[in-house]
């Protein structure tokens, strides 16, 4: 435990010491059975991953961890993903992928990692080409996201990828899972409070995880938001705008907002507050 809290709060995240952490909020053999997925995993591909450990904060703890870096297509795939790309979207991104806001490198890790690749399957197959979005077909989409991932040198590996596996993908750099990146929309799970000042935050909060819906959670959204694994995190609300007459204080929540990291003082910019209807105590 020592060791969790420390690497946490030393990135990035307002500074607690584990004496703040209630000891009740965390589940201990969830927390080791992770870490050693983690340490598996980064023994193989990644070689920093055991640094790190925001997927220990993840929001499907049950579930064994597949990211960009377990082979999640194949070489054939990527090559027929190249024809396809050729054909429909290098006239805007390029033949190397360096078009408009670019389809490979930093920025474009930096849009999307911390996330499931279904939000980048979804971009790719409901928006693109511009012009006529969604015109390919599923295969062919599938075919260009497998060329998208081999030339951002995420690995091939044998079987190919489909649409369905997608949410349980998860998008990150070679540096295994980081904290979100400022001021992207993300979502944390942890308990309301409200000080004498008025100023609401939410404490005992998961590691925040990117979402692309600011909006109020899907009902399975909330279901597995609700298994949550309670972390260190504490962030204050901007305003209070997204609070609704039904949610308190002293109560468990899933909220969306916009992450502003400041030393000690980290803050949402929040979009929307659902109470999971669950006390805190
Ligand atoms: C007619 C021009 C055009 C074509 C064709 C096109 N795109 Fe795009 N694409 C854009 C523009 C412009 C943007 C970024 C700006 C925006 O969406 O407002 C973009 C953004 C993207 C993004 C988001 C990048 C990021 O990091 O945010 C992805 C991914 C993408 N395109 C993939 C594709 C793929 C795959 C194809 C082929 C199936 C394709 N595009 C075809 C113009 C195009």
């Amino acid at each position: 435990m020592e060791q969790v809290s420390t690497s946490l709060s030393g990135r990035s995240h307002s500074r607690k010491s584990s004496a703040q952490i209630n000891p009740m909020m965390v589940r201990p053999t969830l927390f080791v059975l992770l870490l050693s997925a983690v340490h598996l995993l980064s023994a193989q591909s990644v070689p920093k991953a055991a640094s790190s450990d925001a997927s220990a904060q993840d929001d499907n703890v049950s579930k064994p961890r597949k990211t960009v870096w377990s082979g999640v297509y194949t070489r054939e795939q990527a090559q027929r993903g190249a024809e396809a790309y050729g054909d429909a979207c290098s006239r805007c991104h390029r033949e190397d992928l360096s078009g408009y806001s670019g389809l490979r490198g930093d920025n474009f890790l930096e849009n999307w990692r911390e996330d499931s690749l279904e939000s980048l399957w979804r971009r790719v197959s409901k928006t693109m080409p511009v012009g006529a979005p969604g015109s390919l077909p599923e295969r062919e989409y599938l075919d260009i996201l497998a060329f998208i991932l081999k030339a951002n040198e995420f690995p091939a590996g044998t079987r190919e990828l489909t649409a369905a596996e997608m949410p349980s993908i998860r998008f990150e750099s070679r540096n295994g899972p980081e904290p979100a990146p400022d001021f992207a929309l993300v979502q944390t799970v942890g308990c309301l409070e409200r000080d004498s000042t008025g100023v609401w935050r939410v404490t005992h909060a998961s590691e925040p995880r990117r979402t692309r819906n600011p909006d109020k959670p899907t009902p399975s959204e909330m279901e597995s938001a609700s298994t949550a694994v309670p972390g260190g995190s504490t962030f204050r609300f901007l305003d209070g705008s997204a609070l609704k007459a039904d949610v308190h204080a002293g109560e468990r929540a899933v909220v969306r907002g916009f992450l502003i990291r400041k030393p000690n003082d980290d803050r949402l910019n929040t979009t929307s507050v659902e109470s999971l209807g669950q006390s805190c105590k």
